[in-house]
Parts: C-alpha cells; sequence; structure tokens
C-alpha cells in the first residue's frame, strides 16, 4: 500500500511496547504507520486507534483492515475520548505521536503549507475554527498572546501589529509572502515558519489537547502501562518531560512541610527515556521529518 506518511522513529517505538501484552491505544493514528507495525510485530497487541482527520481514519481503517478483530478506530480528538477509553481499565500502553502528518502539510487544499491557495490548517474537518478566522478576526492581543505562547516569536507585538494593520489575508501563500517580505528571507528555514506553527497549534489547540491527555493519564494511572510520546517542538516537549517528573516524585509533601508526611512513595511510575530519544544521521537523511522528533517513555506502576 502506498502510504502517505513515513512514520518516525519506527525502531524506536516498536522498541518501547516490548513485551507489551493487550490494548495499545495510538492516539494520533495518522496512516496508520506505527500501528501497523506494532500489530505485526507484536501479535498480542491490540490497538485502539484515535485521530480527528477523517481521511487518516479512512485511510488507516482500510490499512489495518487485515487485522480484523485486533483493531478499533475511533474518529474524536484524543484530548477528549482517551477519558472513556481509559475509564475501561485495560490500557496496557500509549502512543501519540503529536503533530501534523506529511499528507495534511503536503496536501495544499488543507491549507498547512506556505504554498496553500487556502487559511485553513484544521486536522479536523469538524473544527469551526479555521487559520483564516485566526488572523483575520483575532484581536491584536490575542495575536500578541498565540505568537509569543505557541512560537516564543521574539517580535511578536511587531508581527501582530502588521498581520492586524495589512488584513485581510485569503490563503496561507498570501500570509507567507507578506511575511517575507517583513521579515526577509534567510536561508533554510522560512521566515513565516514560527507564526505558522502559532496559528495551527490556535487552530488545532495542540497544547491543550496534549495536557488533558497526560492529565487522563495521570488521574486514570494505567497499571503497569507504557506510554510513549513523540513531540515536534520544545514546548510540547517541555509539557511531557514535566508531566513526566512530577509522576515519578515519590514525596508529595506541600513545600512547607516540615516532615514528610504523605509516606514518601507517591511515584506514579518511572522514566524510561532518561534523555529524550532522536532520530539517526540516517533516518534524518530519508525522512527529514524526523530532524525534531523527540520521543519520551514513561512505565506506569503494575
Ligand atoms: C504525525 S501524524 C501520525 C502519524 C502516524 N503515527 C503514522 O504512522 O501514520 C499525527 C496525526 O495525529 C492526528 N492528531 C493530531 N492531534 C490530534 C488530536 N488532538 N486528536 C486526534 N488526532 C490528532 C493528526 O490528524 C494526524 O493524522
Amino acid at each position: 500500500m502506498d502510504t502517505p506518511h513515513i512514520p518516525v522513529l519506527l525502531d524506536q517505538v516498536l522498541e518501547a511496547f516490548e513485551g507489551v501484552k493487550g490494548r495499545v491505544v495510538d492516539a494520533t493514528l495518522g496512516y496508520g504507520g506505527h500501528s501497523e507495525a506494532l500489530l505485526k510485530r507484536y501479535p498480542d497487541i491490540k490497538i485502539t486507534g484515535i485521530d480527528q482527520d477523517r481521511e487518516a481514519v479512512e485511510f488507516s481503517t482500510k490499512r489495518l483492515m487485515p487485522f480484523k478483530s485486533r483493531v478499533e478506530i475511533v474518529k474524536g480528538n484524543f484530548g477528549d475520548v482517551i477519558e472513556s477509553i481509559l475509564k475501561n481499565g485495560d490500557v496496557k500502553g500509549v502512543l501519540a505521536d503529536i503533530g501534523v502528518s506529511s499528507l495534511q502539510l503536503d496536501k495544499k487544499e488543507r491549507g498547512f503549507s506556505f504554498e496553500s491557495e487556502t487559511l485553513d490548517m484544521r486536522m479536523s474537518q469538524d473544527n469551526p475554527l479555521r487559520a483564516y478566522d485566526v488572523v483575520n478576526s483575532y484581536s491584536k492581543e490575542d495575536l500578541e498572546r498565540i505568537f509569543k505562547d505557541y512560537a516564543e516569536i521574539r517580535d511578536f507585538r511587531k508581527m501582530a501589529d502588521l498581520i492586524v494593520k495589512n488584513r485581510p489575508f485569503n490563503s496561507a501563500k498570501e500570509l507567507a509572502e507578506f511575511i517575507k517580505s517583513v521579515r526577509g528571507s534567510k536561508k533554510g528555514i522560512h521566515p513565516a515558519t514560527t507564526i505558522f506553527q502559532a496559528i495551527r497549534i490556535e487552530v488545532n489547540q495542540e497544547l491543550s489537547q496534549l495536557e488533558k491527555l497526560l492529565k487522563s493519564l495521570e488521574k486514570h494511572k494505567p497499571a503497569g502501562a507504557k506510554i510513549a510520546i513523540i513531540t515536534f517542538h520544545s514546548l510540547e516537549d517541555r509539557i511531557v518531560k514535566n508531566y513526566f517528573k512530577k509522576w515519578t516524585q515519590r514525596c508529595i509533601c506541600p513545600p512547607e512541610a516540615m516532615r514528610c508526611e504523605c509516606g514518601g512513595e507517591n511515584e506514579l511510575g518511572k522514566i524510561v527515556t532518561k534523555k529524550p530519544v532522536t532520530a539517526s544521521k540516517e533516518e534524518i537523511e530519508k525522512n527529514p521529518r524526523s530532524r525534531s522528533a523527540k520521543l519520551r517513555v514513561f512505565e506506569f506502576k503494575e
């Protein structure tokens, strides 16, 4: 089957789920690359795949058909769907390969690329908020906030001001060209990259969905489950890193406590990857998208 997306850090993901038997939730099913490899390698694994993108769900439903009852696919946002799946209590693993797929990025109609004739950027076709709305109707203050918080843009005030003064923008291409004209073009990275990142995160509420997923895991503490999360930029990686660190804390007494009264055995499990796992040179050469991928793995206590 021709696939529109190459799964990143595939060997490392397979290694993370070695020995797992039972249900693994693939929270970002995409085109089913990671899930298919897990199903092939580990016959005792069943997959519950989630994706909010209709095209991704249709594609992976066909791709994973040969695995029959070992696969269940849910269309929705993982932050909303995960709670009811974890309530069942049989989850032995969760994989999340956060972010946009190559197909979403490359297909011009989806409005993610600098060449797109639309200004969309929605992963879910049911999402009422489009990039067009963010760019053309958000207040200057809201644009400043998203540029600062979602992409750590240094000149966030200037960029928000320029966009407000020069809008409307009708396509991603128009916006990208405008940003290029005011920022100038540097070698390699497109000058609109971080602004596009901020808009995309806002449209898809990417950071709050990731937080919701991690909060649900913290609440349900799925016994013995392995959690593998791949992120593509530092804001997401920081969120994952901080949750994993918090989950290893043995003492949860308030800082002002004179001595430990909690028993000191409150860790939820252990961090498997002391440092984030990144792609090898060979993988980056074959799939440049893997360049910024970081995988972190946590294992909950039995
Ligand atoms: C990087 S791709 C995953 C690729 C997949 N691992 C594979 O091997 O084909 C990310 C996918 O996750 C989906 N996605 C991202 N955030 C999501 C969310 N909050 N809820 C549901 N799906 C999400 C996107 O629609 C996209 O299809």
